[in-house]
């Protein structure tokens, strides 16, 4: 049966801007939904459905890229581990045209009425990839990623999706929360010809300051 978000308790939120403010649809109680959705993938791993959660990583996201401005007028933008969908939200406000992705059906749901609710949704399109088995006709100008490389076996699947779907000068924006084993990800980046900038933000989420890093990611012969 087709989930509603209706079967989720519900919460909003606002997340402040400089450009402005986005209100998100959230899960109220996400620690319940992730004892309830865990599952073994098909390599027998434990599978958490991370997406009920709205991480730092994507406020820190939002506000890097509403920094970029005018250059994402019209860009072609690929959204990986969408979740709630606030990155893609802010880059259609920029003017691009962003496709969000995610694995898991009712993330892309949220995001889907996040973006209604934004009034983003004419620049939005909503289908369901898993990064291990992607498949797209074009290619992006840019791939934005809030907190997705924390499972090392993620780590390849997303480092050929850069390959593939990356524009020759496009840019991969990575967000993350200074977790210990990602510094491994952006070594692989390095060995497969791809070369970053790091920047830090702080970023206040449920009264909490944290410190996100965003990774602006570039083919090294571009
Ligand atoms: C930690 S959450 C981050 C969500 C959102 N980007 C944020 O920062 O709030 C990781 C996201 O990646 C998605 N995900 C996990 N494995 C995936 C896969 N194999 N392919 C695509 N998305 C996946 C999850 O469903 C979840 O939305």
């Amino acid at each position: 049966m087709k989930t509603e978000l209706r079967d989720y308790p519900l919460t909003s939120t606002i997340i402040k801007l400089k450009t402005g403010r986005v209100q998100l649809t959230i899960v109220k109680e996400p620690d319940w939904f992730l004892d309830q959705l865990s599952r073994e993938d098909n390599e027998g791993r434990l599978y958490l459905p991370y997406w009920t959660y709205l991480w730092e990583a994507s406020i820190g996201l939002a506000h890097h890229v509403e920094s970029i401005g005018t250059d994402l007028k019209d860009a072609h933008i690929l959204e990986i581990g969408c979740g709630f969908g606030l990155t893609g939200i802010v880059a259609c406000r920029m003017g691009a045209k962003v496709v969000f992705t995610d694995v898991e059906p009712d993330a892309l749901r949220f995001a889907h009425h996040n973006a209604d609710q934004n009034d983003v949704k004419e620049k939005a399109d909503f289908i369901q990839m898993d990064w291990n088995t992607p498949c797209f006709n074009g290619k992006f100008h840019y791939i934005l990623a809030a907190d997705v490389i924390y499972e090392e076996h993620h780590w390849e699947p997303i480092v050929r999706l850069l390959q593939e779907y990356l524009t020759p000068n496009g840019i991969a924006l990575f967000s993350e929360p200074n977790r210990k084993n990602a510094t491994g990800f952006f070594k692989l980046l390095n060995d497969t010809g791809f070369a970053y900038q790091k920047s830090t933000y702080s970023v206040k989420l449920e009264g909490r300051m944290n410190r996100v890093s965003i990774y602006t990611v570039r083919r090294v012969n571009a």
